[in-house]
Protein backbone atom coordinates (compact mmCIF):
# COMPACT_ATOMS: atom_id res chain seq x y z
CA UNK A 1 0.00 0.00 0.00
CA UNK A 2 1.53 3.20 -1.00
CA UNK A 3 1.81 6.03 1.59
CA UNK A 4 -0.89 7.91 -0.19
CA UNK A 5 -3.91 5.66 0.56
CA UNK A 6 -7.78 5.98 1.61
CA UNK A 7 -7.55 2.53 3.28
CA UNK A 8 -5.53 4.76 6.13
CA UNK A 9 -8.98 6.20 7.10
CA UNK A 10 -10.84 3.59 7.41
CA UNK A 11 -13.83 1.10 6.27
CA UNK A 12 -17.39 1.42 6.82
CA UNK A 13 -20.18 -0.93 5.85
CA UNK A 14 -23.14 0.35 3.84
CA UNK A 15 -26.02 -1.34 4.49
CA UNK A 16 -24.03 -3.27 6.94
CA UNK A 17 -22.62 -5.08 4.16
CA UNK A 18 -20.90 -3.22 1.24
CA UNK A 19 -17.27 -2.51 2.33
CA UNK A 20 -15.84 0.70 1.77
CA UNK A 21 -12.81 2.99 2.44
CA UNK A 22 -13.99 5.95 4.35
CA UNK A 23 -12.61 8.72 2.70
CA UNK A 24 -14.70 8.71 -0.75
CA UNK A 25 -14.91 11.37 -3.86
CA UNK A 26 -17.67 13.65 -4.60
CA UNK A 27 -17.92 13.95 -8.16
CA UNK A 28 -20.34 17.15 -8.49
CA UNK A 29 -17.12 19.12 -9.71
CA UNK A 30 -16.08 17.61 -12.59
CA UNK A 31 -18.95 19.35 -14.75
CA UNK A 32 -19.56 22.92 -16.03
CA UNK A 33 -20.07 26.27 -14.42
CA UNK A 34 -23.08 26.12 -12.14
CA UNK A 35 -22.62 22.23 -12.13
CA UNK A 36 -24.24 22.73 -15.94
CA UNK A 37 -22.53 20.84 -18.86
CA UNK A 38 -19.00 19.32 -19.79
CA UNK A 39 -16.17 20.66 -17.31
CA UNK A 40 -14.14 23.26 -18.87
CA UNK A 41 -11.13 20.85 -18.86
CA UNK A 42 -12.29 17.31 -19.73
CA UNK A 43 -9.18 15.31 -19.85
CA UNK A 44 -7.90 16.53 -16.31
CA UNK A 45 -11.64 15.72 -15.06
CA UNK A 46 -11.08 12.20 -17.07
CA UNK A 47 -7.52 11.88 -15.44
CA UNK A 48 -8.64 12.73 -11.96
CA UNK A 49 -11.49 10.17 -12.32
CA UNK A 50 -8.41 7.52 -13.43
CA UNK A 51 -6.49 8.14 -10.28
CA UNK A 52 -9.35 7.99 -7.82
CA UNK A 53 -8.37 4.04 -7.50
CA UNK A 54 -5.37 4.30 -7.58
CA UNK A 55 -5.10 5.94 -4.29
CA UNK A 56 -7.16 3.55 -2.76
CA UNK A 57 -10.49 5.87 -2.84
CA UNK A 58 -13.37 2.94 -3.53
CA UNK A 59 -16.45 5.53 -2.97
CA UNK A 60 -17.60 8.05 -5.36
CA UNK A 61 -21.07 10.43 -5.01
CA UNK A 62 -22.90 11.40 -8.13
CA UNK A 63 -26.15 12.37 -9.18
CA UNK A 64 -28.25 12.51 -12.36
CA UNK A 65 -28.36 16.28 -11.98
CA UNK A 66 -24.62 16.82 -11.94
CA UNK A 67 -24.51 18.61 -15.39
CA UNK A 68 -26.97 16.70 -15.74
CA UNK A 69 -26.15 13.74 -17.06
CA UNK A 70 -22.29 14.31 -17.89
CA UNK A 71 -20.87 13.60 -14.21
CA UNK A 72 -21.94 9.98 -14.15
CA UNK A 73 -21.45 9.88 -18.19
CA UNK A 74 -17.39 10.83 -17.35
CA UNK A 75 -17.52 8.37 -13.97
CA UNK A 76 -18.48 5.58 -16.76
CA UNK A 77 -16.10 6.88 -19.64
CA UNK A 78 -13.17 6.82 -16.77
CA UNK A 79 -13.82 3.33 -14.77
CA UNK A 80 -16.13 1.11 -16.27
CA UNK A 81 -16.80 -1.88 -15.53
CA UNK A 82 -15.73 -0.33 -11.91
CA UNK A 83 -13.93 -3.18 -9.94
CA UNK A 84 -14.52 -2.68 -6.36
CA UNK A 85 -15.33 0.63 -6.81
CA UNK A 86 -18.50 1.66 -5.02
CA UNK A 87 -20.29 4.10 -6.99
CA UNK A 88 -23.64 6.07 -5.36
CA UNK A 89 -25.96 7.98 -7.69
CA UNK A 90 -29.00 10.50 -6.19
CA UNK A 91 -32.38 11.07 -7.89
CA UNK A 92 -35.41 13.73 -7.38
CA UNK A 93 -33.27 16.60 -8.68
CA UNK A 94 -34.34 18.29 -12.09
CA UNK A 95 -32.26 21.32 -13.48
CA UNK A 96 -33.42 24.67 -15.10
CA UNK A 97 -30.10 25.86 -15.96
CA UNK A 98 -26.92 26.43 -14.43
CA UNK A 99 -27.45 26.57 -10.55
CA UNK A 100 -30.74 25.58 -10.94
CA UNK A 101 -32.43 22.92 -8.99
CA UNK A 102 -35.98 21.43 -8.41
CA UNK A 103 -36.82 18.92 -6.40
CA UNK A 104 -39.10 16.30 -8.15
CA UNK A 105 -40.37 13.47 -6.18
CA UNK A 106 -43.40 11.73 -8.51
CA UNK A 107 -42.80 8.21 -8.14
CA UNK A 108 -42.66 7.68 -11.93
CA UNK A 109 -40.16 10.39 -12.10
CA UNK A 110 -37.87 8.75 -9.40
CA UNK A 111 -38.32 5.35 -10.89
CA UNK A 112 -37.27 6.64 -14.41
CA UNK A 113 -34.43 8.44 -12.78
CA UNK A 114 -32.89 5.43 -11.38
CA UNK A 115 -33.65 3.08 -14.68
CA UNK A 116 -31.72 5.84 -16.73
CA UNK A 117 -28.57 6.20 -14.04
CA UNK A 118 -28.06 2.23 -14.10
CA UNK A 119 -28.12 2.62 -17.99
CA UNK A 120 -25.71 5.41 -18.36
CA UNK A 121 -23.57 4.00 -15.54
CA UNK A 122 -23.46 1.12 -17.16
CA UNK A 123 -24.57 -1.51 -14.61
CA UNK A 124 -26.85 -4.04 -13.95
CA UNK A 125 -27.43 -2.67 -10.31
CA UNK A 126 -27.30 0.32 -8.75
CA UNK A 127 -24.73 -0.25 -5.19
CA UNK A 128 -26.03 2.88 -3.70
CA UNK A 129 -29.10 5.23 -3.98
CA UNK A 130 -30.06 8.67 -2.94
CA UNK A 131 -32.79 10.63 -3.04
CA UNK A 132 -31.76 14.31 -3.74
CA UNK A 133 -34.42 16.02 -1.86
CA UNK A 134 -37.47 14.85 -0.33
CA UNK A 135 -40.21 17.28 -2.33
CA UNK A 136 -42.79 18.91 -0.31
CA UNK A 137 -44.77 18.51 -3.26
CA UNK A 138 -45.84 15.05 -3.37
CA UNK A 139 -46.66 13.28 -0.23
CA UNK A 140 -43.12 11.29 1.36
CA UNK A 141 -45.06 8.29 1.76
CA UNK A 142 -45.11 8.21 -2.88
CA UNK A 143 -41.42 8.85 -2.55
CA UNK A 144 -40.12 6.46 0.00
CA UNK A 145 -42.62 4.26 -1.93
CA UNK A 146 -41.19 4.54 -5.14
CA UNK A 147 -37.70 3.89 -3.25
CA UNK A 148 -38.89 0.30 -2.06
CA UNK A 149 -40.02 -0.61 -5.38
CA UNK A 150 -36.59 0.14 -7.05
CA UNK A 151 -35.31 -2.25 -4.53
CA UNK A 152 -37.90 -4.74 -4.68
CA UNK A 153 -37.26 -4.95 -8.19
CA UNK A 154 -33.18 -5.08 -7.56
CA UNK A 155 -32.76 -1.60 -9.71
CA UNK A 156 -31.06 -0.30 -6.84
CA UNK A 157 -28.99 -2.30 -3.96
CA UNK A 158 -28.66 0.29 -0.81
CA UNK A 159 -30.89 3.68 -0.79
CA UNK A 160 -29.99 6.94 1.34
CA UNK A 161 -31.37 10.17 1.34
CA UNK A 162 -29.96 13.59 1.75
CA UNK A 163 -31.14 16.48 3.63
CA UNK A 164 -33.52 15.35 6.09
CA UNK A 165 -34.21 15.56 10.04
CA UNK A 166 -34.05 12.52 12.53
CA UNK A 167 -37.78 12.53 12.16
CA UNK A 168 -37.99 12.35 8.00
CA UNK A 169 -35.39 9.11 8.39
CA UNK A 170 -37.55 7.53 10.92
CA UNK A 171 -40.68 7.78 8.66
CA UNK A 172 -38.47 6.91 5.52
CA UNK A 173 -37.32 3.53 7.65
CA UNK A 174 -41.03 2.52 7.95
CA UNK A 175 -40.50 1.68 4.37
CA UNK A 176 -37.33 0.76 3.17
CA UNK A 177 -33.61 0.45 5.44
CA UNK A 178 -31.61 3.72 5.06
CA UNK A 179 -28.44 2.80 4.51
CA UNK A 180 -27.05 6.23 4.33
CA UNK A 181 -27.65 9.92 4.97
CA UNK A 182 -26.03 12.54 3.33
CA UNK A 183 -26.34 16.22 4.96
CA UNK A 184 -24.29 19.36 4.81
CA UNK A 185 -22.09 19.36 7.21
CA UNK A 186 -18.59 20.31 8.47
CA UNK A 187 -16.24 22.16 10.98
CA UNK A 188 -17.97 25.10 11.00
CA UNK A 189 -21.86 23.69 9.59
CA UNK A 190 -23.05 21.52 12.65
CA UNK A 191 -26.54 21.98 12.05
CA UNK A 192 -26.91 17.90 11.49
CA UNK A 193 -25.53 17.11 14.76
CA UNK A 194 -28.70 15.61 15.86
CA UNK A 195 -28.64 13.10 12.97
CA UNK A 196 -24.97 11.97 13.02
CA UNK A 197 -25.66 10.76 16.42
CA UNK A 198 -28.78 8.99 15.00
CA UNK A 199 -26.80 7.57 11.92
CA UNK A 200 -23.80 6.38 14.50
CA UNK A 201 -26.78 4.78 16.85
CA UNK A 202 -28.10 2.69 13.75
CA UNK A 203 -24.89 2.10 11.83
CA UNK A 204 -26.40 4.34 8.80
CA UNK A 205 -23.54 5.92 6.88
CA UNK A 206 -23.16 9.85 7.30
CA UNK A 207 -21.78 11.28 3.74
CA UNK A 208 -21.01 15.21 4.53
CA UNK A 209 -21.10 17.43 1.66
CA UNK A 210 -18.81 20.44 1.45
CA UNK A 211 -16.73 18.31 4.30
CA UNK A 212 -13.69 20.97 2.89
CA UNK A 213 -15.09 24.03 4.35
CA UNK A 214 -13.10 25.89 7.77
CA UNK A 215 -14.87 29.38 7.21
CA UNK A 216 -13.30 31.94 9.60
CA UNK A 217 -11.42 29.27 11.52
CA UNK A 218 -8.98 29.61 8.56
CA UNK A 219 -7.84 33.28 9.35
CA UNK A 220 -4.29 33.48 9.96
CA UNK A 221 -3.53 33.21 13.91
CA UNK A 222 -7.26 31.41 14.25
CA UNK A 223 -6.55 27.90 16.33
CA UNK A 224 -7.42 26.05 12.56
CA UNK A 225 -4.46 28.28 11.54
CA UNK A 226 -2.30 27.21 14.03
CA UNK A 227 -2.85 23.49 14.45
CA UNK A 228 -2.60 23.62 10.24
CA UNK A 229 1.11 25.01 10.78
CA UNK A 230 1.98 22.26 13.34
CA UNK A 231 0.84 19.61 10.81
CA UNK A 232 2.13 21.84 7.73
CA UNK A 233 -0.79 21.40 6.53
CA UNK A 234 -3.59 23.34 4.64
CA UNK A 235 -6.59 24.37 6.70
CA UNK A 236 -8.70 22.09 4.29
CA UNK A 237 -7.16 19.24 4.92
CA UNK A 238 -7.43 19.78 8.77
CA UNK A 239 -10.98 20.17 8.46
CA UNK A 240 -11.10 16.95 6.58
CA UNK A 241 -9.16 15.06 9.25
CA UNK A 242 -11.34 16.72 12.16
CA UNK A 243 -14.43 15.01 9.80
CA UNK A 244 -13.08 11.79 9.71
CA UNK A 245 -12.05 11.56 13.34
CA UNK A 246 -15.65 12.56 14.74
CA UNK A 247 -17.43 9.61 14.06
CA UNK A 248 -16.52 6.14 12.73
CA UNK A 249 -19.79 6.51 10.03
CA UNK A 250 -18.28 9.38 8.82
CA UNK A 251 -17.97 9.18 4.98
CA UNK A 252 -16.88 12.52 3.43
CA UNK A 253 -16.77 13.13 -0.24
CA UNK A 254 -14.49 16.08 -0.64
CA UNK A 255 -14.94 17.13 -4.65
CA UNK A 256 -12.76 18.31 -7.19
CA UNK A 257 -12.00 18.35 -10.99
CA UNK A 258 -7.89 18.51 -10.32
CA UNK A 259 -5.49 15.71 -9.62
CA UNK A 260 -3.39 17.97 -7.58
CA UNK A 261 -6.10 18.81 -5.21
CA UNK A 262 -7.12 15.42 -5.08
CA UNK A 263 -4.05 14.22 -3.82
CA UNK A 264 -4.03 16.72 -1.85
CA UNK A 265 -7.15 15.94 0.09
CA UNK A 266 -6.46 12.35 0.18
CA UNK A 267 -3.21 13.35 2.06
CA UNK A 268 -5.53 13.92 5.45
CA UNK A 269 -6.10 10.81 6.05
CA UNK A 270 -2.32 10.62 7.14
CA UNK A 271 -3.13 13.44 10.19
CA UNK A 272 -3.40 12.44 13.36
CA UNK A 273 -4.79 14.90 15.25
CA UNK A 274 -4.46 14.68 19.10
CA UNK A 275 -7.29 14.89 21.51
CA UNK A 276 -6.69 18.51 22.73
CA UNK A 277 -6.24 19.67 19.32
CA UNK A 278 -9.55 17.47 17.86
CA UNK A 279 -11.40 19.25 21.60
CA UNK A 280 -10.14 22.52 20.53
CA UNK A 281 -11.43 22.39 17.20
CA UNK A 282 -14.76 21.54 17.72
CA UNK A 283 -15.26 23.71 20.56
CA UNK A 284 -14.48 26.59 18.02
CA UNK A 285 -16.71 25.06 15.11
CA UNK A 286 -19.44 24.53 17.35
CA UNK A 287 -19.34 28.13 18.96
N1 LIG B 1 -26.53 16.06 -1.28
C1 LIG B 1 -26.39 17.30 -1.68
O1 LIG B 1 -27.34 18.08 -1.68
C2 LIG B 1 -25.04 17.78 -2.12
C3 LIG B 1 -24.82 19.16 -2.34
C4 LIG B 1 -23.54 19.56 -2.73
C5 LIG B 1 -22.54 18.61 -2.91
N2 LIG B 1 -22.80 17.28 -2.72
C6 LIG B 1 -21.75 16.24 -2.90
O2 LIG B 1 -20.70 16.54 -2.01
C7 LIG B 1 -19.46 16.63 -2.73
C8 LIG B 1 -18.56 17.65 -2.02
O3 LIG B 1 -19.21 18.88 -1.89
P1 LIG B 1 -18.65 20.22 -2.53
O4 LIG B 1 -17.95 19.87 -3.82
O5 LIG B 1 -19.76 21.17 -2.58
O6 LIG B 1 -17.67 20.78 -1.44
P2 LIG B 1 -16.13 20.54 -1.02
O7 LIG B 1 -15.74 19.16 -1.39
O8 LIG B 1 -16.04 20.94 0.40
O9 LIG B 1 -15.36 21.63 -1.88
C9 LIG B 1 -15.17 21.54 -3.24
C10 LIG B 1 -14.60 22.85 -3.77
O10 LIG B 1 -13.32 23.08 -3.24
C11 LIG B 1 -12.34 23.10 -4.27
N3 LIG B 1 -11.22 22.26 -3.79
C12 LIG B 1 -11.25 20.93 -3.56
N4 LIG B 1 -10.05 20.50 -3.11
C13 LIG B 1 -9.25 21.60 -3.03
C14 LIG B 1 -7.91 21.80 -2.65
N5 LIG B 1 -7.15 20.80 -2.23
N6 LIG B 1 -7.40 23.07 -2.73
C15 LIG B 1 -8.16 24.09 -3.15
N7 LIG B 1 -9.46 23.96 -3.54
C16 LIG B 1 -10.00 22.72 -3.48
C17 LIG B 1 -12.99 22.53 -5.52
O11 LIG B 1 -12.53 23.17 -6.70
P3 LIG B 1 -11.49 22.46 -7.73
O12 LIG B 1 -12.30 21.64 -8.67
O13 LIG B 1 -10.82 23.63 -8.37
O14 LIG B 1 -10.54 21.63 -6.91
C18 LIG B 1 -14.44 22.87 -5.28
O15 LIG B 1 -14.74 24.17 -5.74
C19 LIG B 1 -19.89 17.00 -4.15
O16 LIG B 1 -18.89 16.67 -5.09
C20 LIG B 1 -21.15 16.20 -4.29
O17 LIG B 1 -20.85 14.85 -4.65
C21 LIG B 1 -24.03 16.87 -2.32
Amino acid sequence: MSDLNAATSGTFRIGGELEINRLGFGAMRITGKGIWGEPADRKEAIRTLKRVPELGINFIDTADSYGPDVSEELIREALHPYGRIVVATKGGLTRIGPDRWIPLGRSEYLIQQAYKSLRRLGVEQIDLWQLHRIDPKVPAAEQFDAIKSLIDAKVIRHAGLSEVSVAQIEEASKYFKVATVQNQYNLVDRKSEAVLEYSEKHGIGFIPWHPLAAGNLARPGSVLDTIAKKHDAAPSQIALAWVLKRSPVMLPIPGTSKVKHLEENLAAVNIVLSDEDFAALDAQGSA
